[in-house]
């Protein structure tokens, strides 16, 4: 395995991570079959790219942030956080990604820590996140942070509460 230079942080989107962030991004698409498509426009301008995605912007009709987590040249995935809850609640606070070269590494328990700690800062006590039932991972994620089960949603997605507090 890969040794990182620093243990991993959450920071803006950055042109300083755009090998690693192309390279995960594009694996991760074609591990999952998804479409790559998107990825030929973003290696093209990059810097504008990245620059459509700091910052607090209205996504989902509510306030969202989105960070990446990295260390050093290194870009291991993504973490987005909605400010407010959408009306239906659906997608909950906040959502994740740890792209497939760097998966099963304990990289999204460790991301979604520092992501608590972020809602705590922005005053949101008790964080809601949704995962789909056969999410096995995810679910993994969430309980190693303490996530509470809080039923099921419209969506099927399973709710769980996790205290922010812990994490500030
Ligand atoms: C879910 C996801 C973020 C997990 O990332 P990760 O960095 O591999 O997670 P971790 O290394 O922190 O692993 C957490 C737990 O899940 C387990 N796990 C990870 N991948 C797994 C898999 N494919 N199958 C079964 N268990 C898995 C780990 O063994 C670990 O278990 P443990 O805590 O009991 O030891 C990643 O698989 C991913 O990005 N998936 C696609 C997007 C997604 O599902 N996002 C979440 C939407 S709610």
């Amino acid at each position: 395995m890969i040794t990182l230079p620093v243990p991993p942080s959450l920071i803006a989107p950055s042109t300083a991570v755009k090998t690693s962030y192309l390279v995960g991004e594009q694996a991760d698409m074609l591990y999952r079959e998804s479409d790559t498509a998107w990825l030929a426009e973003a290696s093209i301008d990059f810097d504008a790219y990245v620059a459509e995605r700091v910052g607090i912007r209205e996504r989902w009709g509510v306030p969202s942030e989105l960070f990446w987590f990295t260390s050093g040249e290194y870009y291991i995935g993504s973490l987005v956080i909605r400010h407010r809850l959408t009306d239906d609640e659906g997608g909950g606070h906040i959502g994740y990604h740890v792209v497939y070269p760097w998966q099963r590494q304990g990289h999204a328990t460790q991301m979604l820590r520092l992501g608590l700690a972020k809602c705590a800062a922005l005053g949101i006590e008790t964080a809601l996140l949704t995962v789909e039932p056969e999410n096995v991972a995810s679910v993994a994620v969430v309980r190693n942070n303490g996530g509470i089960d809080d039923g099921i949603n419209h969506e099927g997605e399973r709710r769980f509460l996790l205290e922010t507090s812990g994490n500030r």
